[in-house]
């Protein structure tokens, strides 16, 4: 089944298509994103501000923040959504992902976790992903843990199931097992960007998603924030381990840049906009990372308009080659066949 943008829950695009969520791996993470809990009066009032404008999708993980900070993603998440009227607060989406980790094990592995996840959410969890697949490296834990996360569908603790990373393979087996006890499988959360486009490709995890009728969703969107600058002089950036990938990409990604800020200038937005609708012309939901008041409209404004045909299919051709040239996020690792 795959969500109508109609559907309470799912966001108010402004044109047909899939709407847009919102990321908050950065709510609590230093290592990365450079957070400081001084930044959570700006966060909160980015939360407000995505509300106001109708992004309605939240995305989180029970692994974010890092350091004396895991687990604060979830707890500003739920903490903001709590200050809201129950007019705000119901209509919106949160979603969670749990990570396997390998001490989470059995059917009943992710029983605490997912208690833990839903109490710092202060009791509004409506989607539950499988944070990555350990199809690759202990095959042995995954259904277990998968059939555990049924039970808490069948047992009506969570409205929906979601999962994320895996390919079109695993995916397969996952919505049959599902399938086999009557529970759907809502959505799969991929890396899908114009700078990790092969889940769009031809052999790619979309076409498994259309096949049957898996919402996808596409996380780092504007590939952690390169695909929302101007071509030209590599931008400063303050934080982390993003200035080296930002280095490395810069050179190849200029075609790319300075398609997205012609296209953009044709629809009166910027390159971002430009980015995320690229993923929703490929029928996914992008869910940006978002830190200010800011970025929610620049993120809310996409939604008033789509790409044409012709416009997709010039990206598509500068991402591929992008891609075939080396100029390419890294995949992630976790990711299954
Ligand atoms: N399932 C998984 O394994 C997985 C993995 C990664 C991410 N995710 C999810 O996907 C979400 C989004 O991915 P992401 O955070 O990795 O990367 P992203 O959405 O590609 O990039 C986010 C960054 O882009 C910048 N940005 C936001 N709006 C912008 C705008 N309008 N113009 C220019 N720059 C803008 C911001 O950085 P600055 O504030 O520095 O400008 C922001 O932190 C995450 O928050 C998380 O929820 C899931």
């Amino acid at each position: 089944m795959v969500p109508q943008a109609s559907d309470p829950g799912l966001g108010e695009p402004l044109v047909e298509g899939p709407g847009i969520g919102v990321g908050t791996w950065a709510w609590g993470n230093q290592f990365l994103w450079g957070y400081d809990p001084r930044q959570d009066a700006t966060l909160a009032a980015c939360f407000r501000r995505a509300v106001q404008l109708g992004l309605s999708f939240f995305d989180t993980a029970d692994s974010y923040g890092t350091g004396r900070w895991q687990g604060r993603s979830e707890q500003l998440l739920g903490a903001f959504t709590a200050g809201l009227d129950p007019a705000q607060r119901l209509p919106l989406t949160l979603a969670t992902k749990l990570a396997p980790f390998p001490w989470r094990l059995g059917r009943g592995g992710f029983r605490r976790a997912f208690e833990a996840s839903r109490l710092r959410l202060r009791g509004k969890l409506d989607l539950v992903q499988l944070h990555w697949s350990t199809s690759r490296y202990a095959p042995w834990q995954e259904d277990p843990l998968l059939d555990g996360l049924g039970d808490l569908v069948q047992q009506g603790e969570v409205a929906a199931l979601g999962m994320s990373n895996l390919g079109p393979q695993r995916l397969r087996q996952v919505h049959g097992r599902l399938a086999q006890r009557g529970i759907p499988l809502r959505s799969l959360q991929v890396q899908l960007s114009l700078l990790c486009p092969g889940a769009v490709a031809g052999d790619g995890v979309a076409a498994v998603c259309r096949e049957l009728g898996i919402e996808l969703i596409a996380y780092s969107p504007l590939a952690l924030g390169l695909l929302g600058r101007p071509p030209g002089r590599l931008p400063p950036l303050t934080t982390g381990p993003r200035r080296l990938l930002w280095r490395r990409l810069w050179p190849g990604v200029q075609p790319l840049l300075e398609a997205l800020a012609r296209i953009g200038s044709l629809h009166g937005a910027t390159g971002d906009a430009v980015a995320l609708n690229w993923c929703r012309a490929h029928g996914a939901r992008p869910i940006v990372g978002l830190r200010t008041p800011a970025q929610a409209e620049q993120a809310a404004a996409a939604l008033a308009w789509r790409l044409s045909l012709n416009e997709r299919q010039e990206l598509d051709q500068l991402a591929f080659a992008a891609a075939a040239a080396g100029t390419r996020m890294p995949a992630n690792p976790f990711e299954s066949a």
